[in-house]
């Protein structure tokens, strides 16, 4: 894929690799990665289908490129399991303790990292309530928080889509899902994106947990249409403190990429150079993204539960196996076959027992946000040439750092929602500050669309 480093013979020199860790090992981490992965990823396919990689200072994984061996991970939960307690290298304190990677590895009661009759439980408790989403409903919310986001900044002509669009607006579209009042919307979304901005990162965990634990106590008596309650109310009776994991999970998977997917499409419509520009359809360019920069690029961590033979290599029992969705789905022999394989042969979504399930709702927003934006503001472009935009470090995600673009300032859209009675804002709002921002995002939303 256009590779500075195509053709480069790294088995012979290891120690020049340019993404080399300890003994040529690739690093996953570090901006040379995040400027070139796909350069790594063929230098890791150079050494086999699967291969030693570091994920972040001191800790190593075997990384998957190849399709079908991808494939043969994800779709054998009897070898390969998830529950992240069977790691090895963690079991016997090698993983520093405050290793980045550990937010993303270590165990949590979940049902990413469950496996078996505990897996099957938790997963049809979460597939089942995120089955009941009305979609045509959940098209006209994205459709409006998009509208509120583009007025705050629509009068102005110049943005940058990925703070004040892609990463907001799937946190008005989580509130809304899973039912948040107004006020305890706000400490969500703000526990949310503190978490995934790693700013005060102990201080947002706790936020959100506390506005769970509220948001969990107010549904079981109150229960309403809305994912939180769905999932208290199913049969698998949930205890309050499983719900809070999945619901943390559900949040955090659900946020993370949304902004990714969103972010990537966005730019890939809007370049004004000839790759990028031109014609292409919204649900194409989301396609596109999903194939050549899958949001999460690296995860699905497995770990055999007895030593098993993959090509040449032998993974030990508890050593930790990565998937490299974006490298599988840019493996020549899957764009060989791809023909035939169609436009699903793409790993974005993960497979097997684990997949995401919540990838028509994820569709659904990602589609519906990229549209409205470009309905709204038809002659938006990158503000600087694509090739200056820049990806955050880091071995799971494909996300970009910044969106700047420009475009015919308009006149701000007033809310379309019928006046209700006026009623009061959620929380005094603090001196000094703009009217809009001294409420937090969610409050800020729900009274604009009431008309106040
Ligand atoms: C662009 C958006 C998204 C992408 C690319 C994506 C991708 C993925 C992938 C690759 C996996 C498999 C992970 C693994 O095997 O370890 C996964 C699992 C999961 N995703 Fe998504 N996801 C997205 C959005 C969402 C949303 C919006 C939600 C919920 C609201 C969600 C909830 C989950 C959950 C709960 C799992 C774990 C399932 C299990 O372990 O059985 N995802 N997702």
């Amino acid at each position: 894929m256009n590779s500075p480093h195509a053709g480069v013979d790294d088995t012979t020199t290891p120690q020049k690799c340019p993404f080399g860790g300890d003994g040529g090992v690739i690093s996953l981490h570090g901006t040379a990665f995040a400027d070139d992965p796909d350069a790594a990823y063929e230098i890791a396919r150079g050494r086999g289908p699967i291969t030693q990689v570091e994920l972040a200072p001191g800790v190593q994984a075997w990384l998957v490129t190849s399709h079908t061996l991808a494939l043969h991970v994800l779709q054998n939960p009897g070898v390969f399991a998830k529950d992240p307690r069977r790691w090895k290298a963690h079991r016997e304190g090698r993983i520093p303790s405050d290793s980045p990677v550990l937010p993303m590895m270590e165990y949590r009661p979940n049902c990413l990292f469950a496996d078996g009759m505990e897996h099957m439980r938790l997963r049809q408790a979460v597939t089942e309530s995120l089955n009941k989403i009305d979609l045509d409903q959940l098209r006209r919310h994205v459709e409006r928080s998009a509208d509120y986001l583009i007025q705050r900044f629509s009068s102005r002509g110049t943005v940058d889509l990925l703070a004040d669009y892609a990463k907001t607006l799937p946190l008005l579209v989580i509130s809304q899902l899973f039912g948040a009042p107004v006020e305890l919307g706000d400490r969500l979304i703000a526990g949310i994106a503190g978490i995934f901005d790693g700013i005060e990162a102990e201080k947002a965990n706790k936020l959100l947990t506390d506005a769970l634990i509220e948001l969990v106590g107010l549904k079981r008596t109150h229960p309403g249409s809305d994912v939180t309650s769905w999932l208290l109310t199913h049969e698998t009776k949930m205890t309050n403190e499983e719900a809070i994991h999945q619901l943390v999970t559900l949040m955090s998977a659900g946020t993370e990429p949304l902004r990714s997917l969103i972010a990537s499409s966005l730019r890939l419509l809007i370049s004004p150079d000839g790759e990028h520009g031109g014609t292409r359809l919204v649900d194409e360019a989301l396609n596109e993204v999903l194939w050549r920069d899958p949001p999460i690029a690296n995860y699905a961590p497995h770990y055999p539960v007895q030593d098993v033979q993959l090509g040449d290599v032998t993974v030990k029992e508890g050593e930790v196996v990565i998937i490299s969705f974006a490298a599988a789905n840019s493996d020549p022999s899957l764009v060989a076959r791809s023909q035939m394989a169609g436009d699903r042969a793409h790993l974005a979504w993960g497979a097997g027992p684990h997949a995401c399930p919540a990838k028509d709702p994820a569709t659904l927003i990602a589609l519906t946000a990229v549209e409205t934006l470009l309905n709204r503001l038809p002659d938006i472009e990158l503000a600087v040439p694509a090739d200056e935009l820049s990806w955050r470090p880091g071995p799971f995600h494909r996300a970009l750092t910044a969106l700047p673009a420009t475009f015919t300032p308009i006149e701000p859209k007033p809310s379309a929602a019928p006046r209700p009675e006026r009623q009061a804002p959620a929380s005094a709002p603090a001196a000094g500050a703009p009217a809009q921002e001294r409420r937090g995002l969610w409050s800020s939303f729900m009274n604009w669309w009431r008309g106040q």
